[in-house]
Parts: structure tokens; C-alpha cells; sequence
């Protein structure tokens, strides 16, 4: 079998983008590489349930977020159709660095120009501005792949998804009544 270079799976940028949370805390974000799986299996043990049910809208068990072929279809997302961004802790020896965030965009089918985002931020990162730098960081790399229009889906009682969404100038379509609602924008 001919091996090219393009076959080898991509691994982390050991630099990332450096970035401080609000609380004062180095971080780096970067896209998801392939050796990111053992991370990311970390990463889904810190979350409470209350932070998985709102971003899967269900009580995904650990063991079908952390499956083998479910983590590695994670860390190697479609260069085409999807930007994954994770953050991590930044400490010098790599073995105490963890991912505390995760940002997606997914192109939707259709050749529409559309992308849904979503964003899962561990319990002990909330509220120190991850969510919001990500988003902005999903909008520049949508308006780089051209696309036209994002959206996000969230549960109705969302307030952390809802005012990260306002604040970045979405809109909201549904009702506190609604199983679950959408933010959207044009770009
Ligand atoms: C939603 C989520 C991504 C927000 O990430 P975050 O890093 O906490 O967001 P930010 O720190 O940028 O906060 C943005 C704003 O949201 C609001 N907010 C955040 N957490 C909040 C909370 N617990 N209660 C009320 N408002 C909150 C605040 O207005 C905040 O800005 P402020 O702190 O300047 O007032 C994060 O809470 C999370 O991962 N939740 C679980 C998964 C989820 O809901 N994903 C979204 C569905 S795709």
C-alpha cells in the first residue's frame, strides 16, 4: 500500500493561540488533531450531567461520548465541512495540560452556505468568556469558508447559551414553550 504524508493523521499544535480566561488563566486554543482522543475522553469525565444534558439535550451516557470510534471521528473532523476548536490549559509539561472547551462548526448539507455551531465548556471554565471566544472565533472561520448563515440549537431555559448568542448579535426563533430553540445569523 502507497503511503503519502497526506495519510498521516494530524497532531496537535503544540503552540495554539495563546489566550487568558477572564479568571486570569493561560489557555491555548487550537483546532482538534488526531492524538487529541485520550484528551478528549478526560475532557467528557469532568462534565456535570446538567452541562451534558444542555448541550445534548439528553443524558448522553459517558460511555457513548467516550466510545473508540466516536471519539475518533471527533478528533478528526472533515476539513471540508467542519472547524472543531478546543481549548486547553496551558502549563509547560504536556502531560498536565486538559482540554477545558470545545467549540464545532458544521457545514449543513445541501450547499446552502449554512453551519451549525455548538460549544460545550467543562463546569469549572464556565462563565470566564470560553463560550463567547469561540463563537467569534466559529464566525471568523465561517466568514473564511464564505458561508452565508449560522445557527445554534439550544434547550429554551439555556440563560448561558442565550445571552452568549444575543451578545454576539443572534437571533432567537421559539418560545420558552418550545422543546428547543434556535439562534441564528446572517453573515
Ligand atoms: C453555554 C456555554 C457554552 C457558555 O460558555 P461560557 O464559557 O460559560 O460563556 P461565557 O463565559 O462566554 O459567558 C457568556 C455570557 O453568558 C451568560 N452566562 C454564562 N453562564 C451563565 C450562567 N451560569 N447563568 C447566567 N448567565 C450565564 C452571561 O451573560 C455571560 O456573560 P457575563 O459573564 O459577561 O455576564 C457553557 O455554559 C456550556 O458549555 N454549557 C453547557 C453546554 C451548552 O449549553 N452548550 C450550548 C448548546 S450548543
Amino acid at each position: 500500500m502507497l503511503v503519502t504524508v497526506m495519510d498521516a493523521p494530524p497532531t496537535r499544535d503544540e503552540t495554539g493561540d495563546p489566550w487568558t480566561t477572564r479568571g486570569g488563566v493561560g489557555v491555548m486554543i487550537r483546532p482538534i488533531a488526531g492524538d487529541d482522543e485520550e484528551g478528549m475522553a478526560r475532557f467528557h469525565r469532568s462534565l456535570s450531567p446538567e452541562t451534558v444534558y444542555t448541550r445534548y439535550f439528553n443524558v448522553a451516557k459517558l460511555s457513548v461520548r467516550t466510545a473508540p470510534a466516536r471519539l475518533d471521528r471527533v478528533c478528526h473532523p472533515a476539513p471540508d465541512d467542519e472547524t472543531v476548536l478546543v481549548v486547553e490549559t496551558a502549563t509547560a509539561a504536556a502531560s498536565g495540560r486538559r482540554i477545558v472547551g470545545v467549540g464545532r462548526l458544521s457545514v449543513l448539507p445541501g450547499g446552502g452556505g449554512a453551519a451549525e455551531v455548538a460549544f460545550l465548556v467543562c463546569d469549572s471554565f464556565q462563565r470566564q468568556g470560553l463560550g463567547s471566544e469561540l463563537l467569534r472565533r466559529l464566525v471568523e472561520a465561517a466568514g473564511r469558508r464564505g458561508l452565508r448563515h449560522l445557527r445554534a440549537h439550544l434547550l429554551p431555559g439555556n440563560v448561558a447559551m442565550r445571552a452568549l448568542c444575543l451578545r454576539a448579535g443572534m437571533r432567537l426563533a421559539g418560545g420558552l414553550e418550545e422543546q428547543e430553540i434556535r439562534a441564528e445569523i446572517d453573515l
